[in-house]
C-alpha cells in the first residue's frame, strides 16, 4: 500500500474508533460488538507498526503503553482533593443542611439547591486538559500529591484523548471516580479463579488494583469506566453551579452519572437518597451512597472548606449491605484448575432483601487469618450480585469449643490426594490442588461449563446445573462428548421435554464456528483468559499455528511468560488433550475468524499453495492469508505474488519457476505471516 493511502486509511480508522467510542461509552448506544472493535484497534495497530512515523498522540492505538514501566512518577495536585464528611442517617443530612443554611446566612426555613449525585465506589482521579489533549492523569494519593498514572488512565476508553471542543480551554482539569463495571469484575474474578490467582473482594479493590498496574496493557485488559463529577483548575472560563459544570464537562465528552440531577431543600436530597437506594441493586456499578453538594458555586465559595473536606458537601451514605449470622459448616468446593476453595454454609440471613445461604472464604490463608471457624457468628457481606463474603468473625459471640479451620487433605469430589500450589505472579501464598486433574468429576465438570460458558462457546442452555446432570448420567465426559449429543438421549433424563432438548441441540450446533480467540479460550490452558486467548489468536491466526508453535515464538508474544509458554506447549502435547481437539475437530468444530480483514499486512497480495504443508492444513494456511487481507488464487499466473512451496511441490512450482514468480517454503511463509 502507498504511504498516502496508508495515511488515509489511518485517518479513518481514527476516526471510526473514536465515533464507537462515543457510542459505547457517552452515548451507551453500541452499533458493533467488542470483538468487531478491538478488530479495528488491531487493524490500526498494524498499519502504524508499519508506519510509526504516523502515530499521533490521540491515536486510539496510544491507549495502550508498549513497555511497563518501572515505577509511578508523582504528580502535585494544583489544588487539593478534598474528602467528603460522611453521613450515616436522615439527621446527619438535615444537621448539614441547617449548617449549610447558618453558613449563608439564611433562615432556618429556607430552601437550598443541591446538586445530588451517586456516590460511585471507586477510587478518584484528576486528568489534565491543556488545550483539549490529555496530557496528564493522576490518582488522588493523599490529596496533595498522586501518583501518575496517564498511561493507564489512557486505556479507558471513555476518556477522551482529545476533547469534543472546537476552541478547547488552555487548560482544564477534570476529576471523576474510576471503577469497574460489575459484569467485568465477575469476569476478571472468573478469569482468575481459572488461572489460580486471587480474586479480588470486590469492585472498589479491582478497579483501585487494576489501575495501579506498571504494565498499562493489564489496565486495558481490565476495561475500567468512569464518570466524572468536577473540576480543579480552569482557564478561560467560569461556571455558575456543580450542575452547569457537570453538564459543560459532558458536552466536551467527559460523561458524568446520568443520574445526577438538582434538588430544591434538604427533603429532596433525602428523597433522591431513598430513590438511588433503591435502584443500587439494578446498577452495573457499586455505589456506596450519594453525594449532595451546594448547587451555586458563589455559595460554594462563601461556605469554604476545612483542611480536610468543604463545608458545602456531603456524602450520604447507604446502609451497608451487611448481616450477621452463623456458620453451620465449611465445605470445599473443587474448581476448574483442582484448587479447593473454602466455602461458608450458612444459617439463612436477609440482606439487602436477598436471602444469603452461603459465603465464600476465599482461601486457607483468609480463613487462618480471620480465624473464621465453624460455629463462629461472622458478618457476612453482599452487595449486588456479587459473591456474599465473610467480612469478619464477631469473637465474643464464638461458642466454648470451636476449632480453626483446615481444608481437607483429600479431594472431597474425588478422595484423590491435594497437593500444596505455590502461586506465582501478584499472588502470595500456596494453594491445595486435587492432583486427579480431569479424572477428578468436579474438575471434568468445571471444564464442561466454562466450554460451554458465554465468554467461551457461548452454548446456550448448558449451564452448571445442566453440566451437573448430563456428566452425573454419564452423557457426556468431556468436552468433545458435547458435540455427539443426541435429542433422543436428552429426552430420556429428568428434567428436558422435546423443545429443551431441540433448542441444546441447535446451540450446540450454533457454536461450531467460533471465533479462534473464543475457541483458544475454552480449551482452558491453564494462565490463558480470554484477553491473552485474543492476543494469541492474533499471532498465530490458526488453531493449527499455534498448537505446532514453539517456545520461542511463543514468548515473543506480548502477555505470554515462559510459564505461560509452558503451559500452552504443554497442554498441546499431552496426548490426551491432543485427542480431544482432533474429536473436536472431527465433529466439525471449525475455529477461525469469521470476517476476513479487508486491509491487513498481506493487502492485496496473492498466493498460491503446492505440495504438502507440514504445520498446518491448507484451508488454515488459506484462513491466515485471508485473516491479514491476502487473497489465494487456484492455478499458477502473473497476478500471483508468492508460491508458497510445500513438500513434493508439482507441477504448480515447475510453471511458477518459468513464469519467474516468488517461489517461497513453509517456513517462510511463516516469516511472512507471522512477521520475523
Ligand atoms: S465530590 C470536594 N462527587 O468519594 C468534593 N466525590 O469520600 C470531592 N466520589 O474522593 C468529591 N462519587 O473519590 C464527589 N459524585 C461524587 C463522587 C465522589 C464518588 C468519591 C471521590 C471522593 C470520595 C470522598
Amino acid at each position: 500500500m502507498q504511504e498516502s493511502e496508508a495515511k488515509k486509511e489511518i485517518d479513518r480508522l481514527k476516526e471510526e474508533i473514536n465515533r464507537h467510542n462515543r457510542l459505547y461509552y457517552a452515548l451507551d448506544a453500541p452499533v458493533i460488538t467488542d470483538e468487531e472493535y478491538d478488530r479495528l484497534v488491531r487493524r490500526l495497530e498494524t498499519l502504524e507498526a508499519d508506519l510509526p512515523h504516523l502515530i499521533t498522540p490521540d491515536s486510539p492505538t496510544q491507549r495502550v503503553g508498549a513497555t511497563p514501566l518501572d515505577s509511578f512518577g508523582s504528580v502535585k495536585h494544583s489544588l487539593p482533593m478534598l474528602s467528603l464528611k460522611n453521613a450515616f442517617d436522615e439527621s446527619e443530612a438535615v444537621k448539614f443542611d441547617e449548617a449549610v443554611k447558618r453558613g449563608l446566612g439564611l433562615p432556618p426555613d429556607a430552601s437550598v439547591e443541591y446538586a445530588v449525585e451517586p456516590k460511585m465506589d471507586g477510587l478518584a482521579i484528576e486528568l489534565v486538559y491543556e488545550n483539549g489533549l490529555l496530557v496528564t492523569g493522576a490518582t488522588r494519593g493523599d490529596g496533595v500529591i498522586g501518583e501518575d498514572v496517564t498511561q493507564n488512565l489512557k486505556t479507558i476508553r471513555s476518556i477522551p484523548l482529545r476533547l469534543l471542543e472546537e476552541k478547547p480551554l488552555p487548560l482544564l482539569e477534570a476529576r471523576g471516580e474510576v471503577f469497574m463495571p460489575l459484569e467485568g469484575f465477575k469476569r476478571l474474578n472468573a478469569e482468575r479463579d481459572e488461572n489460580d490467582e486471587d480474586r479480588f473482594a470486590n469492585p472498589r479493590n479491582a478497579a483501585a488494583g487494576s489501575l495501579r498496574q506498571l504494565d498499562s496493557r493489564i489496565t486495558a485488559s481490565r476495561r475500567l469506566d468512569l464518570f466524572f463529577y468536577g473540576i480543579g483548575n480552569v482557564e478561560g472560563r467560569a461556571f455558575a453551579t456543580q450542575f452547569e459544570t457537570l453538564e459543560y464537562l459532558k458536552s466536551i465528552g467527559l460523561k458524568h452519572n446520568p443520574l445526577a440531577r438538582v434538588v430544591s431543600g434538604i427533603n429532596e436530597a433525602i428523597r433522591y437518597h431513598h430513590e438511588i437506594e433503591e435502584k443500587r441493586d439494578s446498577l452495573d456499578y457499586w455505589l456506596d451512597g450519594v453525594v449532595i453538594k451546594v448547587n451555586d458555586l458563589g455559595q460554594q465559595l462563601s461556605l469554604g472548606a476545612t483542611s480536610k473536606d468543604p463545608r458545602w458537601a456531603l456524602a450520604y451514605k447507604f446502609k451497608p449491605e451487611q448481616g450477621r449470622t452463623r456458620i453451620i459448616g465449611i465445605e470445599a468446593q473443587v474448581g476448574r484448575t483442582g484448587v479447593l476453595t473454602p466455602r461458608a454454609i450458612l444459617e439463612p440471613v436477609r440482606i439487602g432483601g436477598v436471602v444469603v445461604k452461603h459465603a465464600t472464604l476465599h482461601n486457607q490463608a483468609e480463613v487462618s487469618r480471620k480465624d473464621i471457624r465453624i460455629g463462629d457468628t461472622v458478618i457476612v457481606q453482599r452487595a449486588g450480585d456479587v459473591i456474599p463474603e465473610v467480612v469478619g468473625v464477631v469473637m465474643d459471640k464464638r461458642p466454648v469449643e470451636t476449632e480453626p479451620y483446615r481444608l481437607p487433605e483429600r479431594c472431597p469430589a474425588c478422595g484423590a490426594g491435594v497437593e500444596k500450589k505455590e502461586l506465582g505472579g501478584a499472588r502470595e501464598g500456596s494453594a491445595l490442588v486435587c492432583t486427579a486433574k480431569l479424572a477428578c468429576p468436579a474438575q471434568a465438570k468445571r471444564a464442561i461449563e466454562h466450554f460451554a460458558s458465554k465468554g467461551a462457546m457461548d452454548i446456550e442452555g448448558l449451564g452448571q446445573g445442566r453440566v451437573e446432570q448430563l456428566y452425573d448420567k454419564g452423557v457426556i465426559k468431556d468436552i468433545a462428548d458435547i458435540y455427539g449429543l443426541r435429542h433422543e438421549q436428552l429426552t430420556t433424563l429428568e428434567g428436558w421435554k422435546d423443545k429443551s432438548a431441540s433448542n441444546l441441540i441447535a446451540a450446540i450446533e450454533k457454536s461450531k464456528h467460533p471465533l479462534l480467540e473464543r475457541f483458544i479460550h475454552c480449551l482452558g490452558i491453564p494462565g490463558i483468559g480470554a484477553h491473552l486467548s485474543s492476543v494469541l489468536a492474533e499471532r498465530f491466526g490458526t488453531i493449527g499455528l499455534l498448537m505446532e508453535a514453539d517456545e520461542e515464538k511463543l514468548v515473543a508474544t506480548p502477555g505470554i511468560d515462559t510459564e505461560k509458554t509452558r503451559n500452552i506447549v504443554g497442554f498441546f502435547k499431552e496426548s490426551g488433550n491432543q485427542k480431544i481437539v482432533e474429536r473436536l475437530f472431527a465433529s466439525g468444530v471449525v475455529p477461525g475468524r469469521t470476517e476476513p480483514i479487508k486491509q491487513g499486512r498481506l493487502s492485496g497480495k496473492v498466493f498460491v499453495f503446492t505440495g504438502e504443508l507440514t504445520g498446518f492444513t491448507r484451508d488454515e494456511a488459506g484462513r491466515l492469508v485471508a485473516s491479514l487481507g491476502g487473497k489465494i488464487a487456484s492455478g499458477v499466473g502473473k497476478k500471483v505474488d508468492y508460491v508458497v512451496a510445500g513438500q513434493e511441490a508439482g507441477s504448480k512450482r515447475a510453471k511458477a519457476e518459468k513464469l519467474g514468480l516468488k517461489i517461497i517454503g513453509e517456513e517462510e511463509f511463516k516469516m511472512l505471516v507471522w512477521g520475523g
